[in-house]
């Protein structure tokens, strides 16, 4: 996708061919840094801190800062070690440890010597096919957004944290059937959910909204519902971040919410997401899926540009509360409308998802 006319991805490699480019999600929306990564620690450190993020994203992110790990040392005991440490990073996102594990079955029968070209053709794949689904996302997506076409008014889309090109390696999840829809020319309006506490909807979704020219507006997380029930939202798109077999969604917290107020609309809420975020050995995915708690200050502090341009971050809880920060929550699948694969589209159910991938029968 594009930012200010200049097309982008969010991980690539550098002219060099060897050290990974990211953009620091840290920084938007008020800079647009480019970080290299050049070792295994600071590809960890980009995962670990969110300068990268997004499930698709740090899978293909992992798989590069395996890559920098193999250039220093390409042994196979290093290797194990390495692949375990970026896994440790995130818990909740299951396209990190499918992106490892695919390079590691690529790897382990490969002798040392080849491996570190192997893996980076590896890594290459993972990114290019990431692309490719997302893409289709986008066409399958689509005609769910044609269908609430109305004349004389846009169709609103709500959308709930970054499920965006920033998330992916390129389209998003989410928002791929809305740029799709956009650049077929449909009149379409996107409600922006803030997403506290680290702010995904309101710096990182509406920033790349804007940059592609999409139509959208930035709402407190607590008004969705108050759009819901007055008729203002035509459906309820957002990413996921691990899928489990019969469709129950984690995404970031808060997204439960946004779903039971639209069963209680009977707004549709559709989840999209390539295969690769789905687990197929979780069954229960309330009670399996792992949520990552992270750290209390991202709920106490909030960080915001002054009128002066610095940047600054500053305490909102009084200085003897407490804060919890679980980061993710889990959709159950009875409250999900449907599911966007890049095979297409299906029920939320096991039926629905062994329907479009017989294999996993
Ligand atoms: O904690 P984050 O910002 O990595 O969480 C990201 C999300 O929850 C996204 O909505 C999800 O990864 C879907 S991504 C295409």
């Amino acid at each position: 996708m594009k930012i200010d006319g200049i097309a982008y991805r969010s991980v690539w490699l550098a002219d060099d061919g060897w050290s990974v480019h990211i953009l620091d999600q840290t920084k938007l929306p008020w800079a647009v840094d480019m970080l290299r990564l050049t070792t295994r620690d600071e590809a960890t450190h980009a995962i670990k801190s969110m300068q990268t993020r997004g499930a698709p994203l740090i899978g293909a992110v992992a798989a590069y800062g395996l890559c920098l790990a193999l250039r220093a040392d390409a042994s196979s005991e290093a290797m194990e070690r390495d692949a375990a440490l970026l896994n440790a990073t995130r818990p909740t996102a299951v396209n990190l440890a499918w992106a490892l594990n695919r390079m590691l079955t690529r790897l382990r029968n490969t002798p040392a010597k080849e491996r570190v070209a192997a893996a980076y053709a590896e890594a290459a794949l993972i990114a290019d096919e990431d692309a490719a689904q997302n893409e289709a996302i986008g066409h399958h997506g689509l005609r769910l957004i044609e269908d609430a076409v109305r004349p004389g008014r846009p169709v609103n889309v709500l959308t709930h944290c970054n499920a965006g090109w920033l998330a992916t390696v390129d389209w998003g999840t989410a928002l791929a059937p809305i740029y799709t829809a956009f650049n077929a020319g449909i009149d379409i309006h996107v409600w922006v959910d803030e997403t506290r506490p680290r702010n995904q909807g309101a710096a990182l979704t509406a920033w790349e909204l804007g940059k592609h020219g999409v139509p959208h507006t930035v709402i407190a997380d607590n008004a969705g519902g108050h759009f819901m029930q007055h008729g203002m939202v035509d459906l309820v798109i957002v990413g996921a971040d691990r899928v489990s077999r019969i469709g129950d969604a984690a995404n970031k917290i808060g997204t439960y919410l946004k779903a039971l107020a639209a069963r209680d609309n009977n707004v549709p809420f559709w989840v999209a997401m390539p295969s690769t975020t789905i687990d197929w050995t979780l069954t229960d995915g309330v009670r399996d899926i792992p949520i990552e708690e992270r750290s209390a200050a991202e709920v106490t502090d909030m960080t915001g540009r002054l009128a002066d341009g610095t940047i600054a971050t500053m305490r909102v809880v009084s200085a003897d509360s407490s804060a919890a920060n679980p980061a993710f929550d889990v959709t159950p699948a009875r409250l999900v409308t449907g599911l966007i694969t890049e095979r297409g589209r299906c029920s939320a159910s096991e039926a629905g998802l062994l329907g479009l991938f017989p294999e996993r029968r």
